[in-house]
């Protein structure tokens, strides 16, 4: 079948490698893709957001499958666009409708969500500026640190955890009345900070089956022992060590099972991936967020490890058979180091052409360079186009193993400014 992938990020080279290997994909089509996806399919010009565009192409290219690669287009509402338009109705979404993507797309739907099936997350209260003082107030008597987070998409800039009664005004203040992040902070959520250990889990679901295709450990600071500020994520680990079996059913038992019921029981079309953002304090797992779609860097370890036909498994999704699959996984740890452009998560230059010792067939089997923000400039080299630049994954023995193996492989690469993390799996 021909296949269409939205996104542009090291995730969506990570799918595309995924699905070009599948036996069910003729063509695979990406849009509007990097410098790595032109290894896997064909790259298209056009925007995750321009969904007449998206249609068109998909039309006149018999496009029988859409995976819908970020958050942006999902939650606006490309899967029900698809659906209600008698020329694309029958084609196979990859991705939840607009109101499935509310999990991610709105804090405060998703905290209700999870009051209402009794799933373990943050206590939390809601403000807007109608009650901007009485916001303040609960600030006030608030334990410290707390937790601030904006409504809507903020494009991971969002959450703010204050030290002090004094910063978490003034961030408060920046959100609803100075509209620090426009009208995704015009509702914010406080919510009680949970102290523990990180984790993500990914599942495909029809709305009522759901399988578990991964889990990872992403390290989001841009410094060295988790300092600086956040980024979109500098590196993943998987598997994880602490994620026992035990853990893991008690994962299921009390958030992936209610929630994949919660859809249910409320009706919420659904096709496509969770991400379950995840803490564990103690021995308890708890819920930091929902994403309505895969993690990055998360990808870049979740897809290699994956042994299972990837488009077999959408396609098993389609027909409500998922609950008949067997999820392999490869025993080997995986992890993913990426390279940024210097200066970011703040200001960056883009446009630097990228060197790659030794070329990336003479790498070995071991290790896959994905890219992430990359283009094949008019001269027909691959430059930096964006802050996340390359995401380099190592299969090892462990993680110490692998990691190493992609720190090797970045040794080799370059471009003015490069920095990646060298501490990434530093637990393990
Ligand atoms: P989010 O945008 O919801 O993923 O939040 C970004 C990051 O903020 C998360 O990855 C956590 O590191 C942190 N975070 C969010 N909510 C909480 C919380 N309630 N307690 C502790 N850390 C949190
Ligand atoms: N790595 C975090 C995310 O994809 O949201």
């Amino acid at each position: 079948m021909n296949i269409l992938l939205l996104g542009s990020g090291g995730r969506e080279h990570a799918l595309a490698w995924k699905i070009a290997q599948s036996k069910h994909c003729t063509n695979l089509f990406i849009a509007p893709g990097n410098a790595g996806t032109t290894e896997c399919g064909k790259n298209i010009n056009i925007g995750v957001n321009d969904f007449e565009a998206i249609k068109k192409f998909a039309v006149d290219n018999n496009i029988e499958m859409i995976v819908v690669g970020p958050e942006d287009p999902l939650v606006n509402g490309i899967y029900d666009a698809l659906k209600k338009d008698n020329s694309t109705k029958d084609i196979i979404v990859i991705g939840p409708s607009a109101y499935g993507a509310q999990l991610e797309g709105s804090k405060a739907f998703s905290k209700k969500f999870m009051q209402r099936h009794n799933i373990p997350t943050a206590a939390y209260a809601e403000f807007t500026k109608d009650n901007f003082e009485e916001g303040k107030q609960y600030i006030q008597q608030h334990s410290l640190p707390v937790v601030l987070k904006a409504d809507g998409l903020a494009a991971g800039k969002g959450v703010v955890i204050a030290a002090t009664t004094a910063d978490a005004w003034k961030a408060f203040e920046e959100m609803i009345i100075n509209q620090q992040f426009g009208e995704a902070s015009s509702k914010v959520v406080i919510e009680q900070f949970l102290d523990g250990i990180e984790l993500s889990v990914f599942v495909l679901t029809d709305g009522k089956d759901y399988k578990i295709i991964g889990h990872a450990k992403d390290y989001k600071r841009i410094g060295v022992g988790d300092t600086g500020l956040n980024t979109g994520g500098m590196g993943c680990v998987s598997p994880l060590p602490f994620l026992t079996d035990a853990f893991l059913q008690k994962i299921e038992t009390k958030i992936i099972s209610p929630t994949i019921d919660g859809l249910q029981k409320e009706n919420i079309v659904y096709n496509g991936f969770v991400f379950f953002g995840l803490i564990k304090m103690g021995d308890e797992p708890y819920v930091i967020e929902y994403n309505c779609r895969m993690g990055d860097p998360e990808t870049e370890v979740v897809m290699p490890r994956l042994k299972n036909d990837i488009v077999e498994l959408f396609l098993a999704m389609h027909s409500n058979m998922l609950k008949d699959a067997v999820i392999a996984f490869d025993a080997r740890a995986c992890a993913t180091v990426v390279a940024v452009s210097g200066g970011y998560p703040g200001d960056y230059e883009k446009g630097k052409l990228i060197s790659f010792y030794p070329p990336p067939e003479e790498l070995g089997e071991a290790t896959i360079i994905f890219h992430a923000g990359t283009k094949i400039n008019e001269t027909g080299n691959v430059e930096t186009n964006g802050g996340r630049v390359l995401a380099v994954t190592s299969f090892g023995s462990n993680i110490a193993d692998a990691v190493q193996l992609s720190k090797n492989a970045l040794n080799h690469i370059y471009f003015e400014g490069m920095y990646f993390r060298s501490d990434i799996g530093y637990e393990f």
